[in-house]
């Protein structure tokens, strides 16, 4: 059998792509002859996917909450890949794939591309919570979640790392801190930061189980991950830009959505969600977490905003309120209640 010169030319390739990391081509052809063609099975390794749900109840709808937990945090995987080739300028893989590292510049190009990316993300999951939200039995739910206390969405260290990533730490100092460490060092912000101050025992100031938990598998972690993340995070990335970059209406366009995603949109029909489940005829059951979620949750309360400079003073003053107006309006004509 005739090899074409197209063949030749490829093993050419591979044989100078294999000394070149001191490896002999005819070892690795051996290797191709005796390996098995790849299946769908083994690749995306479904039955080890498939074994991730274990229930602590046998109430069926324990599964799905289970399950889009996990697809959550499959998709905060994915934002945060992409945050990570924006914080690193993308990466550089030669035209034989080799990875040569990372550019050493952020093309607007690029940084608009991988923006789009992380807002689609942050869109499937929104429009997606209705499976939460309308999924469950209220009656299951509001049994098998006794069993998981206190675990709580408020330990997904996923979330925060993508926080941490995606703008200054001084915005994200809790409210009555923010200005007095509005210049202060990241580590100072990062102990600082909304919601170690969210996770309080009303009454008794101390924090919560959920919190301490938290805090002793994952502070020191977002500590380093923010002397990494700072200096390169995406508000970094647009004020390192040329001044004329910095007025690319689509770059604005795509970090104004960003922060609408992150800091409104998600948390409030998570809020929604929250409110479907925890509000009762007679009063507010506490979160798993033991937060006063009602004062907690709602981004009108919180007023998380990544990039300030992005928004009007009258945008920032009535950040979320539409949407929380239209909740608070929801949960009183459903539940005759409305959250303090
Ligand atoms: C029926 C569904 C859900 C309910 C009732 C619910 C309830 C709550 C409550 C009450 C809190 C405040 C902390 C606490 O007291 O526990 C919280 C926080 C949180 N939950 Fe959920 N949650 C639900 C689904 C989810 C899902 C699917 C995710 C995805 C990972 C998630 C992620 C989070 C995050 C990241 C926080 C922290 C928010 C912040 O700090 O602003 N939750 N949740």
């Amino acid at each position: 059998m005739e090899l074409s010169d197209n063949t030749l030319e490829k093993i050419k390739v591979l044989k100078a792509k294999y000394a070149s990391i001191g490896q002999d081509l005819d070892a690795y052809l051996d290797g191709l002859i005796y390996a098995n063609p790849l299946t769908y099975w083994d690749y995306i390794e479904v039955d080890a996917l498939l074994s991730l749900q274990k229930p602590k109840t046998d109430f069926p709808d324990e599964k799905i909450f289970i399950v889009y937990h996990q697809i959550t945090e499959l998709y905060f995987s994915l934002i945060s890949h992409e945050i990570e080739q924006i914080c690193k300028n993308g990466k550089n893989i030669s035209e034989n794939g080799e990875d040569l590292g990372w550019f050493d510049e952020l093309s607007p190009k690029f940084f608009i591309e991988r923006l789009k990316r992380v807002n689609k993300y942050f869109e499937a999951l929104t429009h997606s919570f209705d499976i939460m939200r309308f999924g469950m039995e209220k009656e299951q739910f509001t049994k098998f979640r006794m069993s998981l206390l206190s675990a709580s969405g408020f330990q997904a260290a996923s979330y925060r790392y993508i926080e941490i990533a995606c703008t200054d730490l001084k915005y994200l100092v809790h409210e009555t801190k923010r200005d007095e460490l509005l210049n202060g060092d990241i580590h100072e912000q990062l102990d600082n930061i909304y919601w170690r101050r969210g996770a309080i025992v009303e009454g008794t100031g101390e924090k919560t189980l959920t919190l301490v938990d938290f805090e002793n598998k994952y502070l020191e972690k977002f500590h380093e991950f923010a002397d990494e993340y700072q200096p390169m995070n995406i508000w970094k990335k647009f004020k390192n830009l040329s001044e004329e970059d910095q007025k690319n209406p689509d770059i604005i366009k795509e970090l104004r959505e960003l922060d609408v995603n992150v800091n409104i949109n998600w948390p409030l029909i998570h809020f929604r969600t929250a409110a479907r489940y925890l509000a009762q005829a007679g009063g507010e059951s506490k979160g798993t977490g033991g937060t006063n979620w009602q004062n907690y949750l709602p981004p009108r309360f919180q007023r998380r905003v990544f990039y300030p400079e992005l928004w009007s003073e009258q945008e920032i003053n009535e950040w979320g309120k539409l949407w929380v107006e239209e909740v608070f309006a929801d949960h009183l004509k459903t539940e005759k209640k409305l959250p303090k």
